[in-house]
Parts: structure tokens; sequence; C-alpha cells
């Protein structure tokens, strides 16, 4: 049965999309929801005119496979991107986000960075007092220069980077850019935003799955008695 709390948050968030905009979709099961739900105003005419950009193949295919086809657009085909919105692995009380546990890190920053309006969506059970707390932040890293992106992590913040690996194949994940995922778990707590340029600025680092709190316009938070909060 699916999460109340991520059903909450994403009904919640369908009601930010106004007809005749351009909307970043997220990726995982949070944003799955959403997408469904705005597939059911859209199917009964409540809303229209929308398009859709996905932040992965993963929602790419769903928007297809909920016939949602026509709405479908990719970034070259927008001047711009009116609302996205997104999912989270982790958010702290100022809005930090860890994302990339699904591996979308890189399309979700793009997109969710470039949009007028950032929506984040999570159930309750995703709060934490800092990030990282109970995942590693994932680096999305050009497969040439993984050990040379994993050794310099390790040394410059302490802690433990590991490639990840694939469930469904042998082998390393290979994102939808044809790239690796570090897993990092630092050493020692560390400051999200500084982190985040840091990593960013290794050669050989495509994106790193830290999101600056002042990039999010709000988060909201879905409870599991069907209730949601708003962080701002
Ligand atoms: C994918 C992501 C997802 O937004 C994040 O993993 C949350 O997923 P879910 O809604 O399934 O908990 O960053 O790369």
């Amino acid at each position: 049965m699916e999460d109340p709390a991520k059903i909450a948050a994403a009904r919640e968030a369908v009601k930010y999309v106004m007809h005749n905009t351009i909307v970043g979709v997220g990726t995982g099961t949070t944003s799955l929801i959403f997408l469904r739900e705005l597939a059911r105003r859209l199917v009964s005419g409540e809303l229209g005119s929308v398009k859709l950009v996905p932040t992965s193949t993963e929602t790419e295919v769903e928007i297809v496979n909920l016939g949602l086809g026509d709405y479908l657009r990719y970034p070259w085909q927008v001047s711009h991107i009116d609302i996205a919105i997104d999912g989270a692995d982790e958010v702290d009380g100022s809005k930090n986000l860890i994302k990339g546990g699904g591996g979308a890190l890189t399309r979700e920053k793009i997109i969710d960075y470039w949009a007028r309006e950032f929506i984040v969506i999570v159930d309750e059970t995703k709060l934490v007092s800092r990030v990282p707390s109970n995942h590693p932040i994932p680096i999305e890293v050009i497969p040439y220069a993984w050990s040379i992106v994993k050794a310099r992590i390790e040394r410059e913040f302490g802690g433990r980077a590991s490639l990840r690996v694939s469930g469904g194949k042998r082998g390393p994940v290979i994102t939808d850019n044809g790239n690796y995922i570090l897993d990092f778990t630092p050493g020692a707590a560390l400051n999200p935003r500084e982190a985040e340029v840091a990593i960013k600025a290794i050669p050989g680092v495509v994106e790193v799955g830290l999101f600056s709190g002042e990039r999010v316009s709000m988060v909201i938070v879905g409870k599991r008695d069907g209730s949601v909060s708003i962080i701002k």
C-alpha cells in the first residue's frame, strides 16, 4: 500500500500547478504519486495546457505510461520551467536537501534549479536536524575519474565514498547520463552549502546530491494522518 504521508504531500503539491505552465517533474516514488495526481486532473479537464519536463528516464516512461505523452517536453523544447516538484531523501530545517537516492540528481538539479518555483514533497520521515544524517551524499562522476574523485573526497572531507552498485545488473550503476555514482558518508559534520560548491569543483564530478535550501521555494511535508505542513 502506498504511504499516506507521500500521497498527502503529492496531492497538496498538485494544487500549485496552474493552467498553461511548464512543469518540471521530479523522480522517485513521491514524484510519481504527484504525476499520477496531475494526470487525474489533466484527464478530468480540471487542468489543461501544461508541459511536462521529466528529470529522469523513469519519470519520462511514467509520463508516457499514464497517457500523457502529448504533454512531454525536453529541456531544449521549452524556454523556462515555471514550477518543479520533486522529492528528497533528507531535508533539514533550512530546506537543505540530500537528493539522488534514485540516481537522478544531475537532471533533477538542472531542472529544479532552473525552475522559477521549486517545491519539495516529502513524507515526515525525511526530516532531519542536519544533512547528511541517514543517507550518504550521492555524487555523479564521469567513469574515467571515479577513483580519483573517491580518493580526493576522502582525503579532503574524511569519511568514505563507495561506488554504487546495481541491484539489477552486476557492476556499477550507470546513470541516465552514462556516469557512475559515488555514495559519500563524510567523516564529520559539514556545511551543506559550502560542501555543495567544494565537491562540485572537483574535476570529474558531474553533480553532487546536496541541494541548497536557498534554491527551494517550499517543502511540503506529508504526515501519516493525511495532513501536511509547509516549511518556507
Ligand atoms: C531521486 C531522488 C528522489 O527524489 C529521492 O530519492 C526521494 O525518492 P522517494 O520519493 O522515492 O522517497 O532524489 O534521485
